[in-house]
């Protein structure tokens, strides 16, 4: 059985052919985790990247798949196909797909399904603007995203959640320990209504997590992990947040 504590990298639109070098570093440092490490690079390097991880401690991810499983939609990848080459993991509704692409909690709902039909586990992504954190709409964002994104079917060995705010991501600034703890456990409390083993699904936090505070989140309660982006792209950085959870 794969470990509870989830650490993952989300390259997004960085990296090339030789920022694999990063991964080769981060398995030389971490050849046995103690918890379980996924990377999911731009899908140009999916392949690639498998070729140089093998079998190895890390595991492989998309950061979208299309809802349907083949056909005539240029440019979209099909679950099926992030399977066929190695991934075990989609990352879904990220928050800039939802803005630079539109994506509906509908549309995640479908991706996730299609994910999951393909033996994938989809890591579905939630998280408030900066605006509505501020109107105090933090928890009816999360909770609506939630039961919009999250396709029936879902498991705990299927889906993962991520809290990711959009205010948070790639500026350096977090929230608070308590506004962490608030969210993670709506989130807790939700999965337990809609999933049968709801309190199994692991929850990760997302935004600006860094070596300096990596310790300090994952000792919140109801975090099992971290969806990390700037700090997944070097081996030192990502390592130490590995060696953190
Ligand atoms: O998906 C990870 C992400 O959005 C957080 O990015 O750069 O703030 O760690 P970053």
């Amino acid at each position: 059985m794969a470990p509870r504590k989830l650490a993952a990298g989300n390259w997004k639109m960085n990296g090339d052919l030789a920022a694999l070098a990063e991964i080769d570093a981060l398995i030389a440092a971490h050849p046995a985790p103690g918890c379980e490490v996924l990377v999911c690079p731009p899908a140009v390097l999916l392949h690639p990247m498998k070729r140089r991880i093998g079998g190895g401690p890390v595991a492989l991810g998309g950061q979208d798949c299309h809802a349907k499983p083949s056909g005539a939609h240029t440019g979209d990848i099909a679950a099926g196909q992030l399977k066929d080459v190695g991934a075990a993991y989609v990352i879904l509704g990220h928050s800039e797909r939802r803005a630079d692409h539109g994506e509906t909690d509908a549309a995640v709902a479908a991706k996730a399904a299609a994910a999951c039909a393909a033996g994938l586990t989809a890591i579905i992504c939630v998280g408030e603007t900066e605006a509505q954190r501020d109107a105090g709409e933090t928890l009816d964002v999360i909770a609506a995203q939630m039961d919009g994104s999250i396709p029936g079917g879902a498991t705990a060995a299927n889906t993962v959640i991520a809290y990711e705010p959009v205010w948070a991501i790639g500026t350096g600034r977090t929230p608070t320990n308590d506004q962490i703890a608030e969210v993670h456990a709506l989130m807790r409390e939700r999965l337990a209504g809609k999933i049968g083993d709801g309190a199994a699904v692991r929850l990760l936090y997302g935004g600006s997590v860094k070596p300096g505070n990596a310790a300090e989140i994952f000792a919140i309660p109801h975090v099992d992990g971290a969806l990390v982006g700037g700090a997944s792209l070097k081996a030192a950085d990502f390592g130490a947040i590995i060696a953190a959870l």
